[in-house]
């Protein structure tokens, strides 16, 4: 990996968002139940995002998610992986795939996280055939509605949370800091977005379904702000503990604030419950060095 000179462009990262990626979220876009009185509430609250986004726009989306045995089945498990593929697909869930645009990926830039991120220590699987599940194709969903085409290349980076050893907080925090390294070291000047996805506090199935912990969802969204290294040091066991069989989920969100400013501004936050099983949250994370980044 050949260090950029200075002056020379480069991609930057302008900011990070989180967001839980319930499926009946898409399945309410999709079959037009948006403003159904379930589902208005929620919906009102993306407008200021989507807002956001349409005023930011992104060039490239890095969507870090877990896929939930669709693209991939539990024959292989990867900890950490990274779609390189010029297009992606979604998956059929169950009831067809959803009727949403085709996703583009950019496999240069993609080629060239994968690398950075290997020569760093991290050993990314290469995923260069695979569908795309609700975990990614939600998230897209509530950033940019049910547009024609969506307006940025979108990136894959997936995450085992499904099936154990789940990787560690520290470790997804530390891979968040390797790809903004990763994306600062690209030829090419490009807007950049990391969106962690999942969470927060949700329970599919067993005795404790329908779990909600908002005191600890509160709590892990004002440190994943302002001490990110707090969220890094909850348990597997406390994860499972406090936040349900699938809140663990929200650890992928480390990755998003791995690859920020120590300092960030938080412009948009709010979390809304039940959407479906989950206590949904976002929460928009802008790079302080943005002006400066943007100045070159
Ligand atoms: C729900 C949430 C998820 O994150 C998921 O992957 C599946 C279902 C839910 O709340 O229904
Ligand atoms: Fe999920």
């Amino acid at each position: 990996m050949i260090p950029l000179r200075s002056g020379e462009r480069q991609a930057r990262i302008v900011a990070g968002v989180g967001t839980s990626h319930v499926p009946a979220i898409g399945a309410a876009l999709d079959n037009g139940k948006t403003e159904s009185s379930y589902w208005k509430p929620l919906f009102d609250q993306f407008e200021p995002a989507r807002e956001w986004i349409a005023k930011e726009k992104p060039d490239v989306c890095i969507i870090v998610y877990n896929d939930h045995a669709h693209a991939f089945d539990l024959s292989a498990t990867a900890t950490f992986s990274i779609g390189t593929c010029e297009e992606f697909l979604p998956a059929d869930e169950g009831y067809g795939p959803r009727p949403i645009p085709v996703i583009q990926g950019d496999p240069r830039l993609a080629w060239h996280i994968a690398e950075s991120l290997v020569m760093d220590e991290f050993d990314m699987t290469i995923v260069n055939d695979m569908t795309v599940d609700h975990g990614l194709t939600v998230p897209l969903s509530i950033l940019f509605d049910q547009p024609d085409a969506w307006p940025c290349k979108v990136i894959p980076f997936m995450v085992n949370v499904v099936q154990y050893p789940q990787p560690t907080g520290l470790r997804c925090y530390k891979l968040g800091k390797a790809l903004r390294k990763a994306i600062e070291t690209y030829d090419k000047d490009l807007k950049v977005m990391v969106i962690g996805t999942g969470g927060l506090s949700h329970q599919l199935q067993g005795q404790r379904a329908g779990l909600i912990n908002d005191a600890f969802d509160q709590k892990f969204l004002d440190d994943l702000q302002n001490d990110p290294m707090a969220v890094t040091k909850v348990t597997h066991a406390e994860w499972l503990r406090e936040t349900g069989s699938e809140g663990i989920e929200a650890i992928m969100w480390l990755i998003m604030r791995g690859a920020l400013d120590e300092q960030v501004e938080e412009v948009y936050r709010f979390t809304h419950c039940p959407a479906s099983s989950t206590n949904y949250g976002m929460t928009i994370l802008q790079n302080n060095s943005k002006a400066e980044m943007t100045s070159h």
